[in-house]
C-alpha cells in the first residue's frame, strides 16, 4: 500500500480531499452563521423583555423626516435612512422637506438605474450596489431607501428612470447584486416600492386591478429575488391601492405574501406618508410609519409624529386590548433586527466616498448602460480631427440632471456635463455650443418659465449647425415636473420644449446630425429619418460627460441593451392600447388590461413591430453567434436546460455582446407570451476571437402561475428557446420537450 503522502500526489484523493474540505468550511459556516443568527434572536428577545409599551411603539415610527427614535435608556441607536436608489441624497430638515444645508454631503452620482439595467453586466450591479453602500456607511445612514423594481409598464410614468426596466427576469437578475453590495457594507437596501406602483399620476389613491398572473409572473418576482436571492433587509410600501386596499398595508402582498409565503424577516417602511389607518397598519404588516406629515418639530398637536398612525394612536389600541401586544411585538423584533445587522454590527465597515474607485464604477456603468440606436454609414465613432467642427446643440449639454426628480436628487461633489466630457476628450476638433431651447431652471415641483427668447435660441442654433461637419444634438427629457420626474406622469409621448421642430430645422442645414438622447423613458421618434445616429444615454450622474464621450470617441464600445421597448406610437403600447381604463384609469380604478403582456411581451403576441426592441442595442463591431444547441431534447421538471452556442466577435474592434435566450410554449393551456427571457450573458471578446457559452434555464423558471391552484405549475410538453441579441433578433430557435 502507498504511503499517504504519496497518495496525496494522485489528483483524484487531491480531488475528494478538497471536496471534504469544501464541505467542513462550509458546514462550519453555516453554523457560525446559525450561531450568529441565534445570537441575534435571543438577543433580541432579552432586549424585548426589558422594553416599555411605549418605548416598543416608538419603534415603530418616524422622529423626523428621516429617522426612527432608539431607546436611549438601553443605548438602542436611532435608525437614520436617505434616498434613494442611485447616490446618497443630501441631508434633509428635521422637520420639512427643505434640504439641510449641510456642506459635508455631496456624493457621488451613479447612472440612473434605467442605465443599469441596461448593461446586462449582472456582476457590475454588484460593484455599484457596493460602492454605493460604502457611500452610504461613510454619510452614516442604515437605511439606504432603493433599489426600485417596479416594472416599466407604460413610457408616461414620471418614475421609469428610478427602475429596472420592463422585464421580470432582468430586474430580478440585476437586483440581487446591487442589494448584496449595499448590504456587505452593513446598510440596509430598501427595495420599494411594493407593489403595483406603475405610474406617478394620482399615485397616492389610483387603485391598481391586475390578476395574480399579471401580480406574480410580472409585477413581484424582483421583489421576491431581493427577499429570497438577495435577503434584503428593508421593503418600502408604495403609495396606491391594490384590490381596493392602500399596498402599504395590505393583507394579501405584505401579511400572506410577503411575510408569509416568502417568509420574508425585516421590515416593512411605508413610503413617506402612504400609511393610512391604525387597525390596518398595525394587522397587515407595516412596521415603521415614516412621513405621515408634521408641521415643525411637533409645535401644534395635528401632525405631530406621536399622532401617526403607529404612534399614539396605536399606543391606545394596545392599551384597550383592541390590538394584541403580540403584534407589536414582531414588529419590535423585526425593526431591532434590522439595527443587529446595520448599527448594532460589530463587524461594520466604516463607508468612504467620492473616491476614484466609486467614480470609475459609474463611469463604467454609464459606458456600458449607453445603447446605440442607430448609427448610418458609422456616423458614430467621431474621430478627434483638427479638420472637423462639432456643433453641439441642445440644453441638455450642459443641464444638471442630478438635479430634479423627486426623491432621487442627488448633490454630487461634481457633475460632468456632456459638453464638458466632449471637450475634454475632443482636443483637436473645434467644439462649439447653443442651447437651441431653454426648459427654465429644474425643481421639484414644477418647470419655470424659460427666461431666455426661444425663437432667437433657436435661430442661432440653426447659424450654428450650418456652420458645423458635424452636429450632435443632446436633447431629451429632463428631471423637471411632468417630465421624468416623481410626483406625476409626462403628459406626451414625443420630445418636449420643440425639440421636434427644431431637429427637423437643424437637419435641413446639416445632414451629419446625430442625438444624444438624455430620458428615462421611451419617447416618440418622428424625426428619425432626419438624423443618422441616435445614442440613448440616460442619466449618467457625476461621470456622465466622460461616459458619452468615451462611446462617441469609440475609446468605449457601445454593448448596452434596451431594458424596455420603443414603441412606434403610445397606442403601441399595451396598457395603452385598452384606453384609459387601463391607463390612468377611470374613477381613481384601472386595470392592467394587457395582463401578463408587459411591454416585448405584448409587442411579440400581438405581432406590433416596435421602433426599437426590449435587448436590442448595437456595437461598433458585429458579432455571430452559431452553433446553438440544448443539451438535451427532453427534460424533468428537476433539470436546467443548458444552452450553448458560439459567439465571436466578426469585427475590427474589441466589444461585447448580450447573447438572449427566451422561451416561449407555443401550444399552452393558458395564455402566453410568445416568449419571454429566461437566461443572458453578457461576453466581451477581442477582435476575430470567439467563445463558448453555456446558459442554464432551470426547468422549474418556466412556470406559469395557476390561478385556480394559487401556485406555480409548470406544462408539460413542447417549448421553444429563442436565442438572439434582442427580443426581435433571434439567430435560432430550438425545440425542446419538458415531460
Ligand atoms: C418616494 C420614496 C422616497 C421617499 C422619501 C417618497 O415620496 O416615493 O421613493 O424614498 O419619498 O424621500
Amino acid at each position: 500500500m502507498k504511503p499517504l503522502h504519496e497518495k496525496l500526489k494522485n489528483p483524484i484523493y487531491l480531488f475528494l480531499i478538497t471536496v471534504l474540505y469544501g464541505c467542513i468550511l462550509n458546514a462550519q459556516s453555516k453554523s457560525i452563521d446559525n450561531i450568529q443568527q441565534n445570537n441575534m434572536e435571543t438577543s433580541i428577545n432579552n432586549i424585548i423583555k426589558q422594553l416599555t409599551l411605549e418605548e416598543k411603539v416608538v419603534m415603530c415610527h418616524a422622529q423626523s423626516k428621516f429617522s426612527t427614535k432608539g431607546v436611549e435608556r438601553l443605548g438602542i441607536p436611532e435608525i437614520w435612512m436617505a434616498d434613494g436608489p442611485h447616490g446618497v441624497r443630501a441631508e434633509i430638515s428635521w422637520d420639512s422637506w427643505a434640504y439641510a444645508g449641510w456642506t459635508n454631503d455631496s456624493i457621488t452620482a451613479f447612472p440612473a438605474l434605467t442605465c443599469l439595467a441596461a448593461t446586462f453586466n449582472p456582476e457590475l450591479a454588484g460593484d455599484y450596489g457596493f460602492s454605493l453602500g460604502e457611500e452610504a456607511r461613510y454619510r452614516k445612514k442604515d437605511v439606504l431607501l432603493g433599489p426600485g423594481v417596479n416594472i416599466y409598464r407604460t413610457p408616461m410614468n414620471g418614475r421609469n428612470f428610478e427602475y429596472m426596466g420592463e422585464d421580470p427576469f432582468l430586474a430580478s437578475t440585476m437586483v440581487v447584486p446591487y442589494i448584496q453590495g449595499v448590504q456587505k457594507n452593513g446598510v440596509a437596501a430598501c427595495v420599494k416600492h411594493f407593489a403595483l406602483n406603475n405610474q406617478e399620476h394620482w399615485r397616492d389613491k389610483i387603485n391598481v386591478e391586475a390578476s395574480d398572473r399579471a401580480l406574480h409572473e410580472i409585477y413581484l418576482p424582483a421583489f421576491k429575488a431581493a427577499v429570497q436571492e438577495a435577503d434584503v433587509w428593508a421593503v418600502m410600501g408604495a403609495y396606491n391601492k391594490f384590490r381596493g386596499q392602500y399596498t402599504t398595508h395590505h393583507e394579501l402582498l405584505i401579511n400572506k405574501i410577503l411575510k408569509g409565503d416568502w417568509a420574508y424577516d425585516g421590515v416593512v417602511i411605508s413610503d413617506w406618508s402612504s400609511a393610512h389607518d391604525t387597525m390596518e397598519a398595525a394587522n397587515n404588516g407595516l412596521d415603521i410609519e415614516m412621513g405621515t406629515g408634521t408641521d415643525g418639530l411637533g409645535t401644534t398637536t395635528l401632525n405631530h409624529y406621536a399622532n401617526y398612525f403607529l404612534a399614539n394612536p396605536f399606543l391606545e389600541k394596545l392599551k384597550s386590548g383592541a390590538i394584541s401586544e403580540s403584534v407589536l411585538d414582531d414588529k419590535v423584533r423585526r425593526v431591532l433586527r434590522l439595527r443587529f445587522r446595520t448599527n448594532l454590527s460589530k463587524n461594520r465597515p466604516l463607508g468612504r466616498a467620492n473616491n476614484v474607485e466609486h467614480h470609475e464604477v459609474a463611469r463604467k456603468v454609464a459606458t456600458e448602460g449607453i445603447v446605440l440606436l442607430k448609427n448610418d454609414n458609422n456616423f458614430f465613432p467621431i474621430k478627434d480631427d483638427k479638420d472637423l467642427t462639432i456643433a453641439i446643440i441642445g440644453e441638455n449639454a450642459t443641464r444638471s440632471m442630478t438635479a430634479g426628480g423627486g426623491s432621487s436628487e442627488l448633490k454630487p461633489k461634481f457633475e460632468i456635463s456632456p459638453l464638458e466630457g466632449i471637450k475634454a476628450r475632443y482636443k483637436n476638433a473645434r467644439i462649439l455650443h447653443s442651447m437651441g431651447y431653454e426648459t427654465g431652471p429644474s425643481e421639484y415641483a414644477k418647470v419655470n418659465p424659460p427666461s431666455l427668447d426661444q425663437d432667437s435660441l433657436k435661430a442661432e442654433a440653426i447659424k450654428l449647425a450650418k456652420k458645423a461637419d458635424i452636429v450632435l444634438f443632446v436633447g431629451g427629457l429632463n428631471k423637471s415636473h411632468l417630465q421624468d420626474c416623481e410626483g406625476d406622469d409626462r403628459q406626451q409621448y414625443g420630445l418636449p420644449f420643440g425639440q421636434e421642430d427644431l431637429i427637423r430645422a437643424i437637419s435641413k442645414v446639416n445632414q451629419n446630425v446625430g442625438f444624444i438622447l438624455l430620458t428615462g423613458n421611451a419617447v416618440e421618434m418622428p424625426w428619425l429619418d432626419h438624423v443618422k445616429g441616435v445614442m440613448q444615454a440616460w442619466y449618467l450622474g457625476s461621470m456622465a460627460g466622460h461616459a458619452m464621450a468615451d462611446v462617441i470617441s469609440g475609446d468605449v464600445n457601445p454593448s448596452g441593451k434596451l431594458p424596455f421597448t420603443f414603441p412606434k406610437k403610445l397606442e403601441d403600447n399595451g396598457a395603452h392600447s385598452f384606453g384609459e381604463t387601463s391607463y390612468p384609469g377611470v374613477n381613481l380604478t384601472q386595470h392592467y388590461k394587457e395582463d401578463i403582456l408587459v411591454g416585448y411581451r405584448w409587442h411579440d403576441t400581438k405581432h406590433i413591430d416596435p421602433l426599437y426592441a426590449f435587448g436590442y442595442g448595437m456595437s461598433y463591431t458585429s458579432f455571430e453567434i452559431e452553433n446553438i444547441k440544448s443539451d438535451k431534447e427532453n427534460y424533468h421538471q428537476n433539470d436546467n436546460i443548458i444552452v450553448t452556442c458560439n459567439v465571436t466577435n466578426t469585427g475590427a474592434k474589441s466589444g461585447a455582446e448580450v447573447v438572449q435566450v427566451y422561451i416561449g410554449k407555443p401550444k399552452s393551456k393558458v395564455d402566453r407570451a410568445l416568449k419571454e427571457l429566461k437566461g443572458f450573458q453578457k461576453v466581451t471578446l477581442e477582435p476575430g476571437h470567439g467563445t463558448h457559452l453555456n446558459i442554464e434555464v432551470p426547468v422549474s423558471s418556466l412556470a406559469y402561475y395557476d390561478e385556480t391552484l394559487s401556485d406555480w405549475v409548470v406544462e408539460k410538453g413542447n417549448y421553444l428557446i429563442h436565442v438572439g441579441n434582442a427580443s426581435n433578433n433571434i439567430s435560432k430557435k430550438i425545440k425542446i420537450n419538458i415531460k
